[in-house]
């Protein structure tokens, strides 16, 4: 249905939103990184503002028509780099939120060590690069509001982009996805050729705690938004 007027049924809310993909230093020029534009965790920011919450946004990355997309007076943005920097951001952030949304792509692993020059053929060390685990933010999250470190009734959101074609096979490995990490509410993104990165568009799952699929939405990352802070409303008590 459109929506005239948003409705402020998150107002005196705060929620904290990561968005963009974070990128892992090799040496002073080279990272490995991902291909999110950060245009849906933005989409979910501006949304979220536009219904009357408080909102901090943890931007990786983020391109500057992205960034001046998310203007508003109601969000704070934080620009973070690494997967370590959102991680430090994130948890500040949800240390006061009501509701924290991961909808960052972060990265698995980075080099275990950036050089602190550019590294050259001659140094012939870009054939192998070693590589750590980067903690999980969305599942530390869950484990502090477990420890109750976290506000009451605090609602906790992951995104997952999948690409098996099997709606099925997606579907469990979301649930135990969601499950594992301790979120509320997982929204499977479908990354295919038509959908997911770098796209307007996208179709959207959103799994609830009993790992029932609460909403199924397509089309702009916008009403994506929509439908995620829905289900979030619907979760309060
Ligand atoms: N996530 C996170 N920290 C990480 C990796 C992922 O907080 N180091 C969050 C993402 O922001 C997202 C959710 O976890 O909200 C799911 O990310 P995804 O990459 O699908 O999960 P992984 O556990 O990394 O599984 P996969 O092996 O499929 O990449
Ligand atoms: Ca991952």
């Amino acid at each position: 249905a459109l929506r005239l007027l948003a409705p402020q049924d998150l107002a005196g809310l705060r929620v904290a939103v990561s968005a963009g993909g974070t990128r892992e230093p090799i040496d002073p020029v080279r990272y490995l990184g991902n291909r999110s534009s950060g245009r849906q965790g933005a989409a979910l920011a501006v949304e979220a503002a536009g219904r009357g919450a408080d909102v901090d946004l943890v931007a990786a990355n983020l391109a500057g028509d992205v960034l001046a997309a998310a203007a508003h007076p109601r969000i704070r943005i934080h620009r973070v780099g690494t997967a370590a920097e959102l991680a430090t951001a994130m948890k500040d952030a949800a240390a006061a939120a009501d509701v924290v949304v991961m909808a960052a792509a972060v990265a698995d692993y980075r080099p275990a060590q950036a050089a602190a020059h550019k590294l050259t053929k001659e140094d012939g060390i870009l054939e192998r690069i070693d590589l750590v685990e980067n903690e999980d933010v969305l599942a530390a999250l869950g484990a502090s509001r477990r420890e109750g470190a976290a506000p009451e009734r605090q609602i906790l959101v992951g995104f997952a982009a999948e690409t098996s074609t099997d709606a099925d096979a997606r579907r469990e490995r979301a649930r135990r996805k969601r499950a594992r990490k301790g979120a509320d509410l997982l929204a499977v993104n479908l990354a295919d050729a038509d959908h997911g990165f770098e796209k307007p568009d996208n179709a959207v799952e959103i799994i609830g705690p009993d790992g029932e699929v609460v909403a199924a939405v397509s089309g702009s990352k916008r009403r994506i938004a929509t439908a995620l802070w829905d289900a979030v409303v619907a979760l309060r008590p």
